[in-house]
């Protein structure tokens, strides 16, 4: 008996999703949802991970609810397509706190009930990332497309099961790239775009903030994040970040130099418990990417905070600078640029940072989760272009590896050139997609 309602077997904790599953049991065969139903109007997306941090703010409150409460995703031509999420996890009653709060009627804490519901179009992941392979594989057997957190795995090996599994059965498949859609990148493309820069030779990137131990302060993320047997690593965690920014903002990394370290080396955890952090938790990697530009990447956990930003980028060209964070954009064109002198003698009031202009805010940027969900879900009902695949996701977990390599090895190690990695992305981004799209209303 369900210990929250009490009115459905252990199986099933939610309310409609059972009745609606058990109806669908007699369901012929799921070849006859390949076809286009014009009475399918809503999109059915498994959340699974939703009481995790990702998954419940930014994917169900941030993105998915949001998209609910503005009547769905616009389609071209400007119909909607409404979403059904369906919550999955491990704890009947935090899901049903969340599905109560937020007044959602389907959740379960059997993935297998779940994934057996042909209704069902789309399985996410957010998941803890050593969690996510086999669920996911799992969902490509049961025929959904697949919309992933980063890192799609743990390791390469992983990656290409996944990317082989996915385009045999013909399912869609992306993985969150979320930094790409950040305004300051935003911003930071359209200079790119604009030819602002001339021609840019280097970037650097600070990634950190103080993460604390747990002992007198708790900690602001899961005690996981510290534990390598348990999938944490700031490498595995931001590496994948920063090669799709790289690839997709300047060229694709062709060499990776990392030193990356255990900086506090124990931790206490969500329960009170002192525990060893096995894991990297700063990292510091030279990258060479395309085009001979270099790019620096500071990664850590234990940085005091410096900067505006949590994450900026100084990108340095021919013809002018820029400084981006999650948001601000700042820029230094080559006719406004100061001519420092050096001279320990003398002290230097000039304030550098006033020499810097703002991009002001021309577009209104929403939250970046829902703009990729967005896309993710035309891509999935109408083919509309995603280009972020299990095969960029896979790029970047094969760079978080090779830098965890560099680091134990000492030495700076090349990238292998990926056959598909060069190919222009197709239009709709979904040339080995043979599963049709869902239909829209
Ligand atoms: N895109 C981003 O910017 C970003 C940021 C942070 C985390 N992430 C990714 O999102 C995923 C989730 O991270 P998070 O910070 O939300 O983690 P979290 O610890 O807050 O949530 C983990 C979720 O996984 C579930 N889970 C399933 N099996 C579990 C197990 N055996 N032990 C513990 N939890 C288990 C938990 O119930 C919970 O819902 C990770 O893969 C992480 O890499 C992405």
């Amino acid at each position: 008996m369900n210990p929250i309602d009490g009115t459905i077997g252990d199986q099933y904790a939610g309310k409609r999703f059972p009745d609606r599953s058990q109806l669908l049991l007699g369901h012929p065969a799921r070849s006859t949802r390949k076809t286009v139903n014009v009475s399918h109007n809503e999109v059915g997306i498994i959340v699974n991970g939703v009481t995790g941090r990702m998954g419940y703010r930014q994917h169900l409150l941030r993105s998915l609810l949001a998209i609910r409460e503005d009547g769905g995703v616009e389609l071209a031509g400007g119909r909607r397509v409404q979403i059904r999420p369906v919550l999955v996890g491990r704890n009947a009653e935090k899901l049903n706190d969340i599905a109560v709060k937020h007044d959602l009627a389907e959740w379960t804490t059997d993935l297998d009930a779940a994934l057996a519901d042909p209704s069902i179009d789309i399985y996410f992941d957010s998941q803890l990332t050593s969690a996510r392979v086999p669920a996911v594989k799992k969902a490509i057997a049961a025929g959904k497309h697949i919309y992933a957190e980063k890192p799609i795995a743990e390791t390469s090996a992983e990656c290409q099961e996944l990317i082989t599994l996915a385009e045999r059965a013909g399912v869609k498949n992306g993985v969150v790239h979320d930094k790409l859609y950040l305004p300051g990148l935003r911003k930071l493309r359209s200079l790119i775009d604009s030819g602002f820069f001339g021609r840019i030779f280097a970037v650097r990137g600070e990634f950190g903030y103080w993460v604390f131990e747990g002992d007198w302060v708790p900690a602001q993320r899961p005690s996981w994040n510290y534990r390598a047997e348990d999938g944490g690593g700031i490498v595995s965690d931001m590496f994948p970040h920063w090669n799709y920014v790289l690839e997709n903002l300047f060229g694709s990394v062709q060499s990776v130099y990392a030193r990356a370290i255990t900086h506090i080396e124990q931790r206490v955890d969500e329960q009170g418990k002192p525990y060893a952090a096995t894991a990297d938790d700063a990292a510091y990697a030279v990258l060479e990417l395309d085009g001979g530009i270099i790019a620096q990447m500071n990664s850590s956990w234990d940085v005091r905070v410096h900067r505006k930003e949590l994450l900026e980028f100084q990108v340095d060209g021919t013809h002018g600078s820029a400084v981006v964070g999650l948001f601000g954009a700042e820029v230094q064109p080559r006719v406004a640029t100061p001519r420092p002198t050096w001279n320990p003698d003398v002290k230097d009031d000039h304030d550098y940072l006033s020499d810097w202009q703002q991009v002001p805010e021309t577009t209104e940027f929403g939250n970046g989760f829902r703009a990729q969900w967005e896309d993710f879900i035309r891509h999935v009902v109408e083919d509309g272009p995603h280009r972020y695949d299990f095969r960029s996701g896979a790029r970047g977990v094969r760079l978080a590896e090779l830098a965890l390599q560099s680091s134990t090895t000492g030495s700076r190690i090349e990238v292998p050139a990926d056959a598909d990695h060069d190919q222009p992305a197709t239009q709709n981004g979904a040339a080995a997609s043979s599963k049709p799209a869902v239909a829209a209303v």
